[in-house]
């Protein structure tokens, strides 16, 4: 309901000022939290900007916090930061001993959260987040976007990352157009958001398996939805994050703007690796392409990609186009 929706704002306003004070203001939050952060070299300017916190190791900390408050449990539960299982009547907080990202709607209002682990460890999920509430579809969310609205305009391009540290790391090197899908496969709703501000990405994904994984799926859904791409995996497994901490802003603009492809480029050079001299990987390699070409919604603009495939690989634009058929017809 409207009234459950307007509490559930104020109580993730409340959680997030929780979170920060925990990090800045606690023994343990400046030892564990703070450090966390200090050791990923962000700077507290930087940690203030995406109001980062710390979540303290205690079960009920902020649930106890926000009981003296005057909030109720069942609004608490609701909100997904506080559980009420029989056996603990005071409640568990969700996050617990975690460093904190809050995540913003597009005009900066805390809709939930991503929290992370300080030691990595393969029971643990790396990153805990919060489920779906009243308030908050990760569908419909990027990560950053209040961040970054501004500068998308200004340089009408949007990059594209995967991760919450992505984000805020490229932000500190003075790129602030970037955002985040953060954990989930790029949906419709957050293009449009995208949409809103430019038709132009370029896709920076880690530089691994997954990363290619995601880069392919991304690749068809913006042109789907008419948006102008361009596509870079970053080397040797590295992600944005790691990339600009080894480099200057201006390399890393350089870069970007050298190593960008057009998606063609981008899946040919993926694909023929994979496919070496093998001709029947290599058939496979180019319908793969001539799919996502599928994709694009501009008659003209699909020609002028069906061209391309055409003279990189040397085959007739009748057979490609033959073949664009074939698939569109396949995704029927
Ligand atoms: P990555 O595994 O690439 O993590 O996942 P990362 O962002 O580089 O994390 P750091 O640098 O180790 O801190 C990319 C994104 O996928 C989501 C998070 O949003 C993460 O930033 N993710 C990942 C989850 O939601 N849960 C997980 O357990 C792992
Ligand atoms: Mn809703
Ligand atoms: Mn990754
Ligand atoms: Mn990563
Ligand atoms: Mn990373």
């Amino acid at each position: 309901s409207q009234t459950d929706k307007e509490l559930l704002y104020k109580i993730h306003e409340i959680a997030s000022n929780f979170f920060q004070e925990q990090l800045f203001e606690t023994e343990v939050g400046r030892t564990i939290g703070y450090s966390y952060f200090k050791e990923r070299g962000l700077r507290d300017e930087i940690i203030k900007k995406f109001q980062l916190g710390y979540s303290p190791e205690k079960k009920n900390a902020f649930t106890q916090y926000a009981l003296d408050k005057g909030y109720s449990k069942e609004i608490l539960e609701k909100s997904g930061l506080s559980i009420f299982p029989e056996n603990s009547p005071n409640g568990v907080d969700r996050f617990r001993e975690r460093v904190i990202f809050p995540i913003h709607s597009f005009s900066g209002r805390v809709l939930g959260f991503g929290a992370r682990i300080l030691k990595n460890n393969i029971k643990t999920a790396k990153y805990l987040n919060s489920p779906e509430t009243e308030i908050y579809h990760k569908s419909n969310v990027l990560y950053g976007l209040n961040q970054s609205k501004q500068s998308i305009s200004k340089n009408n391009l949007c990059l594209l990352v995967e991760g919450y540290m992505d984000v805020i790391a490229l932000h500190q090197s003075g790129i602030e157009n970037v955002v985040s899908s953060s954990g989930t496969a790029l949906t419709v709703e957050q293009i449009k958001l995208i949409k809103r501000l430019t038709e132009n990405v370029t896709i920076l994904f880690d530089g691994d398996k997954a990363g290619i994984k995601a880069s392919f799926r991304s690749i068809d859904m913006l042109l789907s939805e008419s948006m102008n791409i361009r596509v870079l995996l970053f080397p040797d497994g590295d992600d944005p994050d790691s990339f600009v901490r080894k480099h200057s802003q201006e390399y890393v603009e350089n870069f970007i703007q050298k190593e960008a492809k057009d998606f063609i480029d981008f899946k040919a050079e993926i694909l023929l690796k994979e496919a070496g001299d093998d001709p029947i990987k290599k058939a496979e390699s180019i319908r793969d392409i001539v799919k996502s070409v599928g994709f694009v919604q501009n008659a003209l603009k699909q020609e002028v990609y069906l061209k391309e495939v055409s003279n990189k690989f040397q085959l007739s634009e009748q057979s490609l186009f033959n073949e664009l058929n074939v698939q569109k017809q396949l995704q029927k």
